[in-house]
């Protein structure tokens, strides 16, 4: 199945919402129906994201909320750069586990950076790269947190006011960008989800 153009899909929520099961069940069921895809991921999206996500998640003295944020967007422009755009290039879908959204939730809404500097920053890191379709993993932010279990890296150790405030944010912004952001209710089955994951994501490729 060829398509004219690549597409751009991120998936977007709280830490233990689920959306890394989905990502992956939506990645088969394209590649099933003879798609090409790029499944890919932030932060560690690109070899030196890699190296950028070792920090992100695992350093373990105190980190300036910036320079968490400027980390994030370091991995970010190069993996736009070098993998993202290639693959839109070469008109492939591509799924992206966390993106812009991410910033704007966690650096923005749960750490209260401005989310209009946020903005600009993820535009600058980006080249002005826009998801075509964002899908927001809503969950009660206790079950996702029970989900979590006990080995947390550094951002999931943040408790559950921090949390909380994760989700209002991912809610915020789906309401300000409609078009763009679909919000799914992930307090459900896994196979209630997809079914709503596959009607969005077949409305936007007309499958
Ligand atoms: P990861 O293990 O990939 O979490 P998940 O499976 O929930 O996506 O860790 C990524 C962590 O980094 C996650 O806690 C969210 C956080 N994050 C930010 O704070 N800002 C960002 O811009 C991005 C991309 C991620």
């Amino acid at each position: 199945m060829e398509f004219k153009k690549g597409y751009f899909i991120t998936f977007e929520g709280a830490d233990g919402c689920g959306k890394t099961t989905q990502i992956k069940l939506l990645n088969k069921y394209l590649i099933d129906i003879g798609a090409k895809t790029l499944l890919t991921l932030e932060p560690g999206g690109s070899d030196l994201g890699k190296s950028l996500r070792e920090i992100l998640l695992h350093y373990d003295k105190p980190v300036a909320d910036r320079a968490e944020t400027f980390l994030y967007l370091a991995d970010r422009a190069q993996h736009v750069n070098n993998i993202i755009k290639p693959a839109l290039d070469d008109k492939k879908i591509v799924l992206c586990d966390r993106y812009v959204d991410s910033t704007l939730a966690y650096q923005g809404y749960a750490r209260g950076g401005s989310i209009e500097e946020l903005n600009t920053l993820n535009n600058i890191a980006t080249g002005g790269l826009k998801s075509d379709l964002t899908i927001v993993f809503d969950i009660e932010s206790e079950i996702a947190q029970k989900r979590l279990g006990t080995t947390k890296d550094r951002l999931e150790k943040e408790g559950l006011e921090f949390h909380k405030k994760i989700r209002t944010g991912y809610l915020e912004l789906a309401k300000l960008e409609q078009k763009r952001i679909k919000v799914i209710n992930a307090n459900r089955s896994i196979e209630e989800i997809f079914s709503d994951v596959k009607k969005i994501v077949g409305e936007l490729l007309n499958i």
